[in-house]
């Protein structure tokens, strides 16, 4: 009989393995190689590194001519992307309930009206016919959030926005530049935000990048992450921020990018087998995609009535010494806004309520993964004493 540590059983894992996302030698060199023996510090306007990343990461996806602002964090990338768009205070804009913080806060930053949706169970996105339902002349944009780097419904999302002529944005902090088969990746909005943190597929430890499909919303991008500089006349010109990427950091990323191909495979044979091992499971489910490239492992608890139970889930992790990702998922209007509807949104509800992340990278050693399963059977069986040993 399997049994959990606390009642007198085995570890899963007997030490906490290290589990952080590295930059590897190679990396580290490769960018060295690029930035060359002495460095010049320069303002941003003339940051070549950062100039040929921006480049370099617009070619690495399918669609002809994209114009790309390196920024700081993905959170800034969105703030500048929404502005960028001419989307600000008093702006209605339909956002999925369930995401990250940074998609509610940035919204309430600008002062534009986040109209949340409901997402939808198969892959954590916002529901197609949820928006249909939100969408109305107030509309001034949608912000697509492609949770775990599920690419959901953004095609019949972006059909509709473009038959409206509304704006679509999209989060990409999940995802990256090619899909899981290799190929480039079709950005669908006007403008796509993608996160370099310590957590993401490409990584400076931060950074980010939002890609714009017209010349004259990048342009305006360019000048907000950089104190409100304009380029073309020479000056400062309106507000702004210091978003700016550095050339350090986009000397990692673009050895990374070089090497996109690989991380994603390693990043893919993980998934699957978290998937291959986690899928018969009775207690637990997960959605599935094989072409998306997936950034952490989702699980949910498949009974409802066992949702009371997921702090309790969360402590045996902890103790069997699973690594697994603690941030407080929840539905997002509840962090900012105290007066809204929540029962408009049930899945997310749901997802907030049932779900564990854990961690998957191309550092992860199978010992983690196999862990991670011990550690849930035991949990299983603990809970409904069904799992066969
Ligand atoms: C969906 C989503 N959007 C935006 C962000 C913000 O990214 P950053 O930490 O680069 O600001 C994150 C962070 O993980 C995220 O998960």
């Amino acid at each position: 009989m399997l049994k959990l540590f606390i009642e007198g059983g085995m570890q899963s894992l007997e030490s906490a393995l290290s589990h952080n996302r590295v930059l590897e030698k190679t990396e580290l060199e490769h960018a060295y190689a690029l930035l060359g023996d002495r460095i010049e510090l320069t303002n941003y306007s003339n940051r070549k590194v950062v100039h040929q990343f921006e480049i370099e990461f617009c070619n690495a996806l399918a669609n002809d001519d994209l114009h790309g602002v390196a920024t700081n964090s993905c959170t800034s990338a969105l703030k500048i992307a929404l502005l960028a768009l001419g989307i600000g205070a008093g702006d209605e804009v339909i956002v999925p309930g369930y995401g990250y913080i940074s998609d509610a806060s940035v919204l309430e930053e600008i002062g534009a009206i986040p109209k949340y949706v409901d997402i939808n169970l198969k892959n954590f996105c916002m529901d197609i016919e949820s928006v249909s339902k939100a969408v109305s002349e107030k509309t001034k944009a949608i912000l697509f959030i492609h949770m775990f780097g599920f690419s959901g419904n953004v095609i019949a999302v972006s059909k509709l926005a473009k038959k409206y002529s509304i704006p679509l944005i999209e989060d990409i902090a999940h995802g990256t530049v090619i899909n899981r088969l290799g190929n480039p990746r079709v950005i669908h909005g006007d403008a796509a935000c993608f996160s370099f943190n310590q957590t993401k597929i490409m990584s400076a430890e931060e950074g980010g990048i939002v890609v714009f499909k017209r010349i004259t919303n990048a342009l305006k991008g360019k000048s907000l992450v950089d104190n409100g500089f304009d380029r073309q006349l020479g000056h400062f010109n309106g507000i702004g921020y210091s978003y700016r990427m550095t050339s350090f950091q986009a000397a990692v990323l673009l050895a990374q990018l070089a090497n996109i191909h690989e991380k994603v495979e390693k990043w893919g044979q993980n998934y699957e087998m978290y998937y291959e091992m986690l899928s018969s499971f009775e207690l637990f489910a997960t959605p599935y995609n094989k072409d998306d490239v997936i950034i952490y492992f989702p699980v949910m608890v498949a009974d409802p009535s066992q949702f009371d139970n997921l702090n309790w889930i969360k402590t045996m992790l902890d103790f069997e010494n699973i690594p697994f990702m603690n941030t407080n998922d929840e539905v997002l209007p509840k962090y900012l806004c105290n007066d809204f509807n929540i029962s408009v949104l049930k899945n997310s509800e749901i997802v907030a309520k049932s779900n564990i992340k854990f961690l998957l990278n191309e550092s992860i050693q199978m010992e983690i993964i196999e862990g991670c399963v011990l550690a849930l059977k035991k949990i299983q069986n603990r809970l409904i004493g069904n799992t066969p040993e």
